[in-house]
C-alpha cells in the first residue's frame, strides 16, 4: 500500500509567531483526522527548529522548502544538509518551479541536490511540472520525462523509497485553476509507467506521487480518488488548518 500523504508547502509566508499560531491550530485538530494520511509542513528555514521542536511528539513531519548541493563552505546565504538535519528535519522538498524559475535552479543542479539529501538519509519531494505553453503545445509529457531523467532517475533502485514526487502543473499554481481529475491521473499514470520502465514496476508501485496546484477542500476529493493520486502538495490551503485538515480527510 502506498503512502498517503498531504504536504503544505507554506512558501514565503508566516512569521515566527504566525508560524506558531499555525502549527498550534493545526496540531489541535489532528484529532479530527479520519485516515492516517502522513502530513508534512514545510515553513521557512528561520521556523524549522521550532517547528520541528513543536511537532516532535507527533506524527506531522517537518520538510524544508530547499537545501544546498554543497555539504559546506562558502556559499553565502545558502542552507546545508547538516543545517536542516541538526534541527530535526529530515525530508526536503526540491525542485519546485519557483526554485526553478526565479532562482535559475536547472536540472542538472537538481540531480546533485538530489544526491545530497539522499546520501544525508533525507527524504525528498521531488517536483515536477510543465508550463501553460508546454502544456499547450502538447509538449508536457515530454517535459516530465526530461525533468525526471535528468535529475532524479540517476538514483539507484533501493533510494526511491525516499523519494515522493510532486506533480505541480506551473499553470495550476496559485492560480486558482487546478488540472481536471483526469489530467492529474494521466500524468500520474505517465510518471509512475516511467519509473516501471526504468527500474521495475514494484518500485514505481512504491512511489507516492503528489498532485500540487490550486488544491482545495472543494476538488481534493475527487483529486484523491484518481488511482495514482496519492495525495497533495498544498500552497495557499495551507495556510489554513481547517482547509489543510479537510484536505487530509479527503481521500
Ligand atoms: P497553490 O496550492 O497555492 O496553488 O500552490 C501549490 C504549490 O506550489 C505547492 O508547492
Amino acid at each position: 500500500m502506498r503512502k498517503k500523504i498531504v504536504a503544505g508547502n507554506w512558501k514565503m509566508n508566516c512569521n515566527l509567531d504566525e508560524t506558531k499560531t499555525l502549527l498550534k491550530e493545526i496540531k489541535d485538530k489532528t484529532n479530527t483526522l479520519n485516515n492516517n494520511t502522513q502530513l508534512i509542513v514545510a515553513p521557512a528555514f528561520t521556523n524549522l527548529l521550532t517547528a520541528a521542536e513543536f511537532l516532535k511528539e507527533t506524527n506531522i513531519k517537518v520538510a524544508a522548502q530547499n537545501v544546498h548541493a554543497e555539504e559546506k563552505g562558502a556559499f553565502t546565504g545558502e542552507i546545508s544538509v547538516d543545517m536542516l538535519s541538526s534541527v530535526g528535519v529530515k525530508t526536503v522538498i526540491l525542485g519546485h518551479s519557483e526554485r526553478r524559475k526565479y532562482f535559475g535552479e536547472t536540472k542538472p543542479l537538481l540531480n546533485k541536490k538530489v544526491n545530497t539529501a539522499l546520501r544525508h538519509g533525507f527524504e525528498v519531494i521531488f517536483c515536477v511540472g510543465e508550463s501553460l505553453e508546454e502544456r499547450e503545445k502538447n509538449n508536457h509529457f515530454k517535459v516530465i520525462e526530461e525533468q525526471l531523467d535528468k535529475s532524479l532517475f540517476y538514483i539507484k533502485k533501493e533510494t526511491w523509497k525516499k523519494i515522493v514526487i510532486a506533480y505541480e502543473p506551473v499553470w495550476a499554481i496559485g492560480t486558482g485553476k487546478t488540472a481536471s481529475a483526469k489530467q492529474a491521473q494521466e500524468m500520474h499514470a505517465f510518471i509512475r509507467e516511467l519509473i516501471a520502465q526504468k527500474y521495475d514496476q514494484a518500485t514505481a508501485d512504491g512511489v507516492s506521487i503528489l498532485y500540487g496546484g490550486s488544491v482545495k477542500p472543494e476538488n481534493s476529493t475527487e483529486l484523491f480518488a484518481q488511482k495514482d493520486v496519492d495525495g497533495g502538495l498544498i500552497g495557499g490551503a495551507a495556510l489554513n488548518a481547517e482547509s489543510f485538515i479537510k484536505i487530509a480527510n479527503s481521500f
